[in-house]
């Protein structure tokens, strides 16, 4: 049974596959592929896009879905094994995922990491346990990647660049800054995509503690030995920008100071004018923006690049309809 964790875990004509069923259904919104079926969305965070867009897209299938916030309107759940549970947690990830998957045909989970141990959040166990014990599919709503999100951002630039082939594009996915540190799935999967679609990727960050964890350099390295392309990691600004025509923003926490926030906090402070503006952009190829929101405006990017008709971030966040689709048909259809 094949769950959708990663797009790194799907073969590329799967992936292909997976994207033109995703823009026939942006033609043709409605279909019966859940058609009696049910989806369990559980959210350990919060979400605008994600859970409306999974809510949405499974009633125009046929299917019903049903959302959980396990801690809030459902009971806290344990993950490690072993465990003497005298704490909050009410019940165990063994009888959750077992019972879900009793009552749904897809689960959809959201987890983010703690922000406290790297080493521990980097094993995704919310989303591991519940692919172990769920017996149905599970699909990854963002945990330490964001796959859905990934497939939405490369049909937006298909559709801008008027092909499936992205090959030759200059990527630059360029941190941020934020008053908080964020997580760094949506990096990791930015990473992972552009450099899976055969891109010249440049990875733009304050300093070489912003480079991301070696698992997602990794399959990067992996996917341009195999898929062509470049990838290069860079702290100068100007030169990450000129020619570029993909700018694709995101701010994350710089993983030597995970869990010690406030030590990375000045040094993050120095580093504001990553913000993506018009000066910047002037640099480009009349390159595409995107972010995958939501997006504090005049911090990451300003008001004019965000309004400007480089921004296909809303695009972006409309595909994540479409792309959700085309991945539950795809895992029900199995
Ligand atoms: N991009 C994204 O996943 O948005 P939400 O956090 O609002 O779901």
């Amino acid at each position: 049974m094949k769950h959708f964790l990663n797009t790194q875990d799907w073969s590329r004509p799967d992936i292909d596959a997976l994207l033109r069923d995703a823009a026939n259904f942006k033609r043709h919104k409605l279909g019966d592929a859940l058609k009696g079926r049910s989806v369990a969305l559980v959210f350990f965070n919060p979400s605008l896009r994600t859970r409306t867009s999974f809510e949405l897209g499974t009633f125009q299938l046929g299917g019903h879905a049903v959302v959980l916030s396990p801690g809030k309107d459902a009971w806290p759940i344990e993950f490690d094994f072993g465990t003497v549970m005298d704490g909050e947690a009410e019940e165990h990830i063994a009888e959750v995922a077992r019972v879900l998957g009793r009552y749904a045909d897809l689960i959809g989970v959201r987890a983010f990491p703690k922000f406290v141990d790297w080493a521990q959040d980097r094993e995704d166990r919310v989303l591991k346990g519940f692919a172990k014990y769920a017996g149905v599919p599970v699909i990854n709503m963002e945990t330490i990647t964001h796959p859905c999100q990934e497939l939405a951002h490369v049909l937006a630039l298909q559709e801008r660049f008027g092909t499936e082939d992205l090959r030759g594009k200059k990527y630059v996915l360029t941190w941020t800054y934020h008053p908080k540190a964020l997580n760094t799935a949506v990096a990791n999967s930015a990473l992972t995509i552009a450099t899976r679609m055969g891109m010249d990727v440049t990875l733009l960050c304050p300093t070489p503690d912003y480079v991301l964890d070696e698992r997602y350099m990794g399959w990067a390295a992996q996917n341009v030995s195999e898929n062509g392309g470049s990838l290069t990691v860079s702290h100068d600004i100007e030169s990450a920008y000129t020619d570029a025509d993909v700018v694709y923003a995101k701010s994350w926490g710089a993983l030597p100071y995970f869990g010690r926030w406030q030590d990375e906090k000045p040094i993050r402070d120095q580093y504001k004018h990553f913000i993506v503006d018009e000066a910047k952009m002037a640099l480009t190829r009349e390159a595409a923006f995107s972010h995958c929101l939501p997006l504090r405006r005049n911090v990451k990017a300003t008001d004019a690049v965000m309004d400007s008709p480089a921004c296909i971030a809303i695009e972006e966040a409309e595909n994540r309809l479409h792309v959700q689709k085309a991945i539950m048909a795809a895992l029900i259809a199995q």
